[in-house]
């Protein structure tokens, strides 16, 4: 007989986010290849990290883990927890304007144009593959979370008068919580 304990759930792991400006923030992630246990505990993690926040989106990258993997979940209730890895927009189509925050980037919040509508295939923690019909804040969501895959942050989007606003911000921010 063999019990089971691979996995505690009943064990919350809230892990450390980068704060803009931190370079280690412009890394880009590696595709998952081997689809390993600690990729569910990841997941779980990731999603306790982002509940506590609160938010509705983390990337890997976020937390120092440079994989292409990102958690959301827009649900009020926040019982409608998704997992992309290795996620790939395959179509887009229309316009939408929207405030965006990041957790990487508190109390900061500002209108970013993205595509309306996406189509996306990405692979779940188990490495399933999967694809799925996205639209105004899932897809908004999708798409900002996919930017940190590629070291890109939603405050690239603005003026760059706006940029050395938020910079001085954050910095300013960061000296009153060491
Ligand atoms: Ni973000």
């Amino acid at each position: 007989m063999r019990l089971l304990t691979r996995f505690n759930y009943n064990i919350m792991a809230i892990l450390k986010i980068l704060n803009y400006p931190d370079p280690k923030l412009r890394t880009k992630g590696k595709p998952v290849k081997t689809f390993e246990e600690s990729l569910v505990k990841l997941k779980a993690d990731m999603l306790d990290t982002m509940y506590a926040a609160p938010g509705i989106g983390l990337a890997a990258v976020q937390i120092g883990v440079f994989i292409r993997m990102l958690v959301i979940d827009i649900s009020e209730a926040k019982n409608a927890p998704r997992c992309f890895i290795n996620p790939e927009i395959l179509s887009f189509e229309g316009e939408i304007e929207t405030e965006e925050g990041c957790l990487s980037v508190p109390a900061i919040y500002e209108s970013v144009k993205r595509f309306e509508r996406i189509r996306v295939k990405a692979q779940d923690e188990f490495g399933e593959h999967f694809e799925l019909d996205a639209e105004g804040l899932l897809s908004v969501c999708i798409q900002h979370e996919m930017d940190h895959l590629e070291g890109k942050l939603f405050v690239d989007y603005l003026s760059q008068m706006k940029q050395v606003r938020i910079r001085k911000k954050m910095e300013k921010l960061r000296k009153e919580t060491l």
